[in-house]
């Protein structure tokens, strides 16, 4: 009889652990083929392909807008090192699509391997800047024109558009503000136009006109604004014009718009924040490098930076 009861608490706890390794089983398996479905290949407008890759630590939610990032990036000594920091931001930042669009006649290597690593949802495109006299001052146009034109044929509402260089510093809390543009959203923007920062100034939760040392109609920074993407899509002859002059390019696209001050949304507390810096990395030295290349032993130079 002893015997008996015994056995068959053995038999219930046999039935027990089975159960839930085969619960635990059943949910991996679950787990597994949404990432499976989740992963998509898109086709950009000129046939580039690029994988858009499940993250396993951040859940894309259905219930909340996409947001699309767009940097513009090009071939540099810190290019790695500056797409490493802005990577590691979005990580934290769920349903993002990174528009990474190289400055170059074809993608590179690095980019392609550090994308593929990044653990993102990303699109690898590449556009280069023209060979003009002021290809300084019209940086990023071409790339940010270029994804653009991707946003406008592929990227799915509801959703909002960032243009973020990818040397600036973002603190993750503006990616959730601007996740619920209805049409232009503007934040301040840290260390920007000679001033600590440069910002919107805000008056019964509407925009008044800007805290600057270089007034222009809206006068942001790329990184202190974000737009609908229905918005975008719904105005196709918006674009970045390099014939705006220099620094005026924020306003020449925002003014494209058809937004006036009053229709813009304050974010970051009425604009009493700073979220974003517009940092900018200084050139490394590698004066060195001569040097320790006179020795023969030195051979080829294997590591990546
Ligand atoms: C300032 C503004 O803050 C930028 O938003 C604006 O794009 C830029 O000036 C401009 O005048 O157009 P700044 O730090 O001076 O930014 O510019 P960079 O960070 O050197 O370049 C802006 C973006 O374009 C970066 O993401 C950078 O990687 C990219 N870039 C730069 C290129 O794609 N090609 C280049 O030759 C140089
Ligand atoms: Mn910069």
């Amino acid at each position: 009889m002893v015997w008996m009861a015994k056995n068959n608490h053995k038999e219930i706890l046999i039935c027990i652990v089975g159960s839930f390794l085969l619960w635990v089983y059943f949910n991996l398996y679950k787990e597994n083929i949404k990432i499976i479905e989740r992963t998509k290949v898109f086709r950009a407008g000129h046939g580039n392909i690029a994988k858009v890759q499940e993250r396993p630590n951040v859940e894309n939610k259905t219930d909340i807008p996409n947001i699309y990032i767009v940097t513009a990036t090009y071939s540099r000594l810190a290019q790695k090192a500056d797409l490493t920091r802005l990577s590691y931001t979005l990580r934290l930042v769920p349903n993002i699509h990174w528009i990474v669009v190289e400055d170059a006649d074809n993608k590179t290597e690095l980019v392609r391997n550090f994308l593929f690593n990044s653990k993102l949802q990303f699109i690898h495109l590449n556009k280069r800047t023209p060979n003009v006299k002021n290809r300084w001052e019209i940086r990023g146009i071409s790339q940010r024109n270029e994804a653009v034109r991707w946003i406008r044929q592929f990227a799915q509402t509801p959703g909002v558009v960032y243009f973020a260089d990818d040397d600036n510093t973002y603190d993750i809390r503006i990616f959730e503000e601007m996740r619920y543009t209805k049409n232009v959203s503007v934040w301040p923007v840290g260390l920007v136009a000679g001033l600590r920062y440069e910002a919107p100034k805000v008056s019964n939760k509407k925009v008044v006109g800007w805290h600057t040392s270089f007034p222009r109609k809206f006068s942001t920074d790329m990184a202190g604004f974000a737009v609908n993407l229905q918005l975008l899509k719904n105005i196709t002859s918006v674009e970045f014009r390099a014939s705006a002059p220099p620094g005026h390019h924020e306003t020449d696209f925002i003014q494209q718009l058809g937004v006036e001050l009053s229709d813009l949304e304050p974010l970051a507390a009425n604009c009493t924040k700073v979220l974003v810096w517009h940092t900018r990395t200084q050139k490394p030295n590698v004066n060195n490098e001569s040097k320790v290349h006179q020795d023969k032993n030195y051979t080829s130079d294997p590591i990546e930076v």
